[in-house]
């Protein structure tokens, strides 16, 4: 397949006709790669289910993992989910545009390709103006998961994209980078308690602050046991693990920067490449900017043992980030 690439930093007369050209692309059943505040997305129509079917086809990802719902405009939630109560109009009136996806029961417009089956759907509306525009234009709802092949890290550079998705699909917008750099926060109200399914950069305090009551985080975020069955299918896949083995060391920052020093002396010693992922003195915000980019570039120069410092899983953005760092490690932590 041709893709076409379309640079877009900014909405201007040319790049208005080119977002018109992707747009015209999705309504006609194609897909168009996009950029959005937190990873780049990988769009199609998500009424169109030959369309969505076509995603999977793309990243070669299992079909009974759903994919999240991109929305414009408030007013775009009629149609997709069964009723509006009133912690869905906090939550979108709180949070929308930007990294919230909430899970909501879906009305039957919503095809099963979509929604992997489930009789939920995913929804969330995008904070990027290229998005934005984009979804609009198209007039119909973009289910998007993020737009890297399955397996490898999420993209939050056009490069990425291009690497990615290059001749596998029919347009990608390059635009900036993402400015948050990891994937919206993924919240169920579907239960009796809402219960916070992936972290993200929207904490489980300012949505219990928003709704007034206790949100919940499910188990299985952070430890991997037989016994926590994800209740987010896309929890069950290994999201992303580099060729190289990843080891998290995890402990006080002097030890564990003593620690780190310690292996990759080792490791060299046996000649071996090492790649390391600290984050030092960066805030936990410039460090989620950065994660995935580092990964895919320690990936892209073939080490073969990535250390990497453990950070502070009470912080809710530390727990965010160490969720992606663990499913990337397999689980391989070392304390110290
Ligand atoms: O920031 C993001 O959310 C990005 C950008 C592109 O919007 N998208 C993204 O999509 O990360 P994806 O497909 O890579 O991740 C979607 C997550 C998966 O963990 C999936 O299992 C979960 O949302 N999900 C989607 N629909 C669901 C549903 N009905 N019930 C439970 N989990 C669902
Ligand atoms: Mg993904």
């Amino acid at each position: 397949m041709d893709t076409k690439v379309f640079d877009i930093k900014e909405i201007n007369d040319d790049s208005f006709s080119e977002i018109k050209e992707a747009a015209e692309t999705l309504r006609k059943g194609g897909l168009v790669a996009f950029p959005t505040e937190t990873v780049y997305g990988l769009g199609a129509d998500a009424l169109n289910p030959q369309a969505v079917k076509g995603i999977y086809l793309a990243k070669g990802r299992p079909a009974d993992n759903p994919i999240i719902v991109h929305i414009g405009s408030k007013e775009d939630l009629k149609v997709l989910i069964k009723e509006k109560t009133k912690d869905i109009e906090i939550l979108a009136d709180s949070f929308w545009p930007g990294p919230l996806t909430i899970i909501m029961q879906k009305s039957n417009r919503v095809p099963d390709v979509t929604t992997g089956g489930l009789d939920t759907v995913a929804v969330r509306m995008p904070d990027n103006p290229v998005a934005l525009e984009l979804i609009r234009l198209a007039g119909c709802p973009i289910a998007a998961p993020s737009a890297n092949l399955s397996g490898s890290p999420s993209p939050t550079k056009g490069g990425h994209v291009i690497q990615d998705m290059k001749g596998r699909v029919d347009i990608i917008i390059s635009g900036e980078d993402c400015k948050i750099g990891i994937e919206s926060t993924v919240l169920d109200v579907t239960g009796p308690i809402p219960t916070i399914l992936r972290p993200g950069m929207i904490t489980p305090e300012q949505l219990g602050s928003a709704l007034g009551k206790r949100v919940e985080i499910d188990p299985s975020i952070l430890i991997e046991t037989s016994d926590n069955i994800p209740r987010s299918p896309g929890m069950k896949y290994i999201h992303y693990a580099p060729k190289a083995e990843m080891i998290i060391v995890q402990g006080k920052q002097d030890k564990v920067k003593r620690e780190i020093q310690r292996l990759k002396t080792i490791r060299e010693e046996a000649g071996e490449k090492v790649g390391l992922v600290e984050f030092g003195e960066k805030s936990y915000e410039e460090a989620a900017k950065d994660l995935f980019s580092r990964l895919r570039k320690l990936d892209d120069e073939g080490v073969d043992v990535i250390l990497a410092g453990g950070l502070d899983s009470s912080n809710s953005l530390g727990l965010a980030l160490m969720n992606r760092m663990l499913k990337a490690a397999g689980y391989k932590v070392l304390r110290v």
